[in-house]
């Protein structure tokens, strides 16, 4: 695969893409391994939510992992595996070895009855095994959905019965900081409430002692004892499943997000290459966890497609202590680095004295993903950990799109800080206004949406079609709706401003207010509550609650028992910042809740707040205000 190299090359291929599409990507399609060639390089149809790309080829992602690679860089390190603890040794798995155990344990999930098609629920810390268990999955055909290992039984449960998992891959224990987390005990919790699981398989991490299910349950390092080191892989046509992976909406419960073989796989590696402009001998690192897509993307398939050096790691940025990403960068000469803004906020607000004994020499190229980057972490990141000389890609994506869409290309693109800047060929972002009219040139604002396809748009969103077709596609006729806002500068440099939804983002973690709303209201004390976002200095966003409950409790022991039912219904990560017990909820005579008050009262905003004389219940707002939590 050729990478970009000039700007002009840029705008070349960016209109290459535009005007003909099936050559641009034909042309990068024709670098990889097809077990059978394509007859048709796109079919789309928009409003039924219909593509197909690489119509009736046939591959196998992970042959264009390992047999595509092999041969060239067999030896050279895929995975640097860093533990949490920097103390015990570092993992490097060759791409050789990467192969071996890949091709192991796809014949130890064979021989466990896992086939073509079959969902295979992924519940592990972050180690080389998890990168395996999804390619294993991938190599024989098997549909992985990742689950982050922070969610609860409760939410756990609801992913394995959305796709009917046959089976649960996790790990006696992960560690993460100074903690140890009985992740097993949260699958026996979960799989008490699930019936399409016949096997689960258990790492061995932390040695802790757990409760091993007979005829359920088998150790990993059982399973691939004598199992024959290679292993054919599954002929996969482009359109069939390779991961389904959750994420929150606006509404109701997670969708499970669907990625297909062929698109997922282009579009993966090549925008990784582009957007990075990886060198053969560079070593990356991305900083996600497997949990969500930029850990898919962007630590697994795309760099290990690229036959890349990728860095894996266990722990977390602030242990043993505050320096750790940047005493990582030194260990292993780290040359591209990709996080979120969220790490950078909260370590920039640490000071400058953690870097001081490392040189960051290494680094060429910085990223940052998953919210928009605000423009004082742009500079201290840009300044501080780039030096001032490498270039910063902000890139703007979403689980949905499988791969990045709108970035600089690291060195090549002019960067404007707190800017994602141009799209990426293949994609043409809109700007639209409410009514759906596109808004052109330059000075502009709006909701963006994407017009053409690109290899990796969502396929569905698993068991329910119709739910993808309304969600994305149908609030503008012919484009793809992303549920955020943009704008256009005068110099036609595109700026995410953040979701125009119901959807929160909290240290860059996608959230719906009404699946928070949900979890509250579990508590039988509560009779309804309302959830917002809000600035938080280092989340991005916090989550401000507003609740009316009917209770004995004193107000602080209501608020830890609703944080509590948060955490068991969904996971810590959606426990409210702050929580304002009220008597009422701002509704509009024909009952919604509004929003827009409760919203600018959580961000300390009470001027403006509007025409209020349209409430049902127009005291209400005077008792939220006194109320409110600053
Ligand atoms: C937000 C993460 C601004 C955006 C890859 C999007 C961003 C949501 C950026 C998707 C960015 C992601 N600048 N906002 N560079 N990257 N977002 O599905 O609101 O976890 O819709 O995918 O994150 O989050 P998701």
């Amino acid at each position: 695969m050729q990478r970009i190299k000039t700007l002009s090359e840029y705008f070349k291929k960016y209109e290459l893409s535009e005007k003909d599409p099936a050559k641009f990507w034909s042309q990068i399609a024709d670098s990889f391994l097809w077990k059978k060639k394509w007859d048709n390089v796109l079919e789309s149809d928009f409003e039924n939510a219909d593509f197909q790309w690489f119509k009736n080829a046939q591959l196998n992602i992970t042959e264009n992992i390992f047999e595509r690679n092999l041969s060239q860089r067999g030896d050279k390190t895929a995975i640097i595996w860093e533990p949490n603890d920097p103390k015990e040794s570092p993992t490097y798995l060759s791409y050789k070895e990467l192969y071996k155990q890949t091709c192991t344990f796809s014949n130890a999930l064979r021989s466990k009855g896992i086939k073509k098609g079959d969902r295979v629920i992924i519940y592990m810390p972050m180690v080389p095994e998890a990168a395996i268990a999804m390619l294993a999955c991938a190599r024989v055909g098997a549909v992985h959905s990742v689950v982050f290992a922070g969610f609860s039984a409760a939410s756990l449960a609801d992913r394995i019965n959305d796709c009917e998992a046959k089976m649960v891959l996790t790990s006696d224990g992960n560690f993460r900081g100074n903690k140890t987390i009985p992740v097993k005990d949260v699958v026996d919790e979960a799989l008490e409430k699930c019936s399409s699981i016949e096997s689960v398989i258990v790492l061995e991490r932390t040695k802790q002692n757990i409760n091993m299910e007979d005829g359920r349950d088998s150790w990993w390092h059982e399973c691939i004892e004598d199992q024959p080191k290679t292993c054919d892989s599954e002929v996969m046509d482009s359109e069939d499943l390779l991961f389904i992976l959750y994420t929150s909406g606006s509404t109701g419960k997670p969708k499970g997000v669907v990625h297909s073989s062929a698109g997922y796989m282009i579009y993966s590696s090549y925008t990784f290459l582009n957007v990075f402009q990886y060198d053969e001998d560079d070593i990356y690192w991305c900083t996600a966890d497997v949990g969500w897509i930029t850990g898919h993307s962007y630590i697994v398939y795309g760099p290990l497609l690229c036959g890349a050096t990728t860095v894996m790691f266990e722990g977390v940025p602030t242990y043993p202590n505050v320096s750790r990403f940047w005493d990582i960068v030194d260990k292993y000469k780290v040359n591209q680095f990709y996080t979120a803004p969220t790490a950078i906020r909260a370590l920039q607000a640490h000071g400058l004295e953690p870097l001081e004994n490392n040189s960051l020499d290494s680094l060429k190229v910085i990223g940052s993903v998953g919210e928009p980057i605000n423009e004082e972490a742009w500079h201290w990141y840009h300044d501080n950990v780039g030096k001032g000389k490498c270039p910063l890609v902000d890139t703007w994506w979403q689980t949905e799109t499988g791969g990045i869409m709108i970035s600089a290309l690291a060195g090549i693109t002019p960067n404007k800080p707190a800017h994602a800047s141009l799209p990426l060929p293949g994609i043409i972002p809109v700007i639209v206004d409410a009514e759906g009219n596109e808004l052109n040139g330059n000075n502009v604002q709006g909701n963006l949406c994407i017009k053409s396809p690109w290899p990796s748009i969502i396929r569905t969103t698993y068991g329910d079609h119709k739910r993808c077709i309304s969600t994305y596609f149908s609030h503008y006729k012919g484009m793809y709706f992303t549920g955020d806002g943009v704008k256009r500068d005068h110099d036609g440099y595109l700026r995410i401003l953040g979701r125009v939804d119901d959807v929160i983002n909290v240290s860059g973690h996608r959230m719906g207010t009404a699946e928070v709303e949900n979890a509250i209201n579990e508590h039988e004390d509560v009779i309804e509550s309302a959830v917002v976002g809000y600035p938080h200095d280092i989340k991005g966003e916090g989550i401000y609650a507003y609740v009316i409950v009917s209770t004995k409790l004193n107000d602080d022991e209501i608020k830890n028992q609703i944080i509590n039912v948060v955490r068991k219904v969904i996971g810590p990560i959606a426990k409210p910042d702050k929580i304002q017990i009220v008597s009422g909820l701002p509704k509009t005579r024909s009952g919604k809740i509004m929003r827009r008050i409760l919203r600018k009262v959580a961000s300390n905003d009470f001027q403006n707040l509007g025409d209020t004389s349209t409430l049902l219940n127009p005291d209400v707002v005077k008792e939220i205000i006194d109320g409110a939590i600053i």
